[in-house]
């Protein structure tokens, strides 16, 4: 009988019925708890904010899994030495695209114009076909990579950038400084779904937001750090980017007085792009505490020197 920790408190009553199911659905027999003595403990299943953050007297500890697909707030724990996964669950992707598809048709079919228009005037006026608008993703893992074959499937002319290169068909993937630019260059729509982490932490500064085309729109459900809030306001503010949507801050809950709120091309989504289905997730965990228990290598393990 293996000991799980829950440690996240606050999802206790969504997730223990899902998980007890997917652990028994899997032949894991489990007492799956709030609290243990540390030394029984077999894996934990995690999620940032939780109260757990000494991990050093779980000795017996195989895996510490995470219900969230970022671990930016788990990696730098220096008493973190068991294994990290993430979490990577196609119920987390599905919603991922859907959002991703959903705003990138808001800003490509230029919906606003018609939903909120008070004067009552009839204006009407032909998009660009998808196939004219070049759309890039920044980040072309689990979500990236499912939002850019998504939007490929509607016709956009999809560009992804990652860390390492990709063969996807009908997408060029790029990589490096220079395909950073390139991808930039051509982006009318331009999607940010990267870990954060030292190497991206403002990536989208001042002279990278230069590089997009005039009036290109920005999504960003990756994290609030990755793009320079400065900088991109002075672009939206000097009428270089159209827009911006965005779904992840650095603070969160974004404060009720940062000018996001208020910037009239700027939406604020309350991190709500993809959220861990617990059903799905459940299933997940379990697929891979049993994969543990049958000496396979686990999925889905954070690189701790990567950060991701
Ligand atoms: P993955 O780890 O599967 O993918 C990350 C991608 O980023 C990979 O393609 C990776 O490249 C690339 N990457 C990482 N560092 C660099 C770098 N320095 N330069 C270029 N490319 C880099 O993560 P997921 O797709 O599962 O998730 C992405 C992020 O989405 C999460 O980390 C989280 O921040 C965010 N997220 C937001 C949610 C929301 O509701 N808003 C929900 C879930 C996730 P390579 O493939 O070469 O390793
Ligand atoms: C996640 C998130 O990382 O919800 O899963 O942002």
């Amino acid at each position: 009988m293996l000991t799980l920790l829950f440690a996240m408190p606050s999802l206790w009553n969504d997730f223990a019925k899902p998980l007890r199911d997917a652990l028994a659905d899997t032949g894991i027999l489990a007492d799956l708890v709030q609290e243990a003595d540390p030394a029984t403990v077999d894996y934990i299943i995690y999620a940032p904010g939780s109260p757990l953050q000494d991990f050093t007297p779980y000795t017996r500890c195989k895996a510490v899994l995470n219900l969230w697909a970022g671990v930016e707030r788990i990696t730098g724990n220096p008493t973190l030495t068991q294994p990290l996964c993430r979490m990577v669950d196609p119920a987390l992707t599905e919603g991922m695209v859907e959002w991703v598809v959903g705003h990138s048709l808001r800003h490509h079919l230029g919906m606003d114009r018609h939903i909120v228009n008070p004067d009552h005037v009839w204006t009407p006026t032909c998009p660009p076909l998808a196939r004219e608008r070049p759309v890039t993703v920044l980040g072309m893992g689990a979500l990236g990579a499912a939002c850019a074959q998504a939007l490929q499937a509607l016709n956009f002319p999809v560009t992804g950038w990652s860390r390492t290169a990709k063969t996807i068909p009908g997408i060029p993937c790029l990589q490096g400084e220079d395909g950073l630019m390139q991808a930039l260059s051509t982006a009318r729509i331009l999607i940010t779904l990267l870990p954060k982490t030292p190497d991206t932490e403002n990536l989208l500064n001042t002279a990278r937001l230069a590089r997009l085309p005039q009036g290109a729109v920005i999504l960003n459900p990756g994290r609030g750090p990755l793009i320079d809030d400065d900088a991109l306001l002075a672009s939206l503010d000097a009428g270089h980017l159209g827009h911006a949507t965005l779904d992840v801050f650095r603070t969160e809950p974004l404060p009720a007085d940062h000018p996001f709120w208020s910037h009239p091309q700027i939406t604020v989504t309350p991190h709500i792009a993809a959220d861990t289905r617990p059903n799905s997730s459940a299933r997940v965990i379990a697929a891979n505490i049993a994969r543990g228990e049958a000496g396979h290598p686990l999925l889905h393990q954070v690189d701790r020197q990567r950060g991701y």
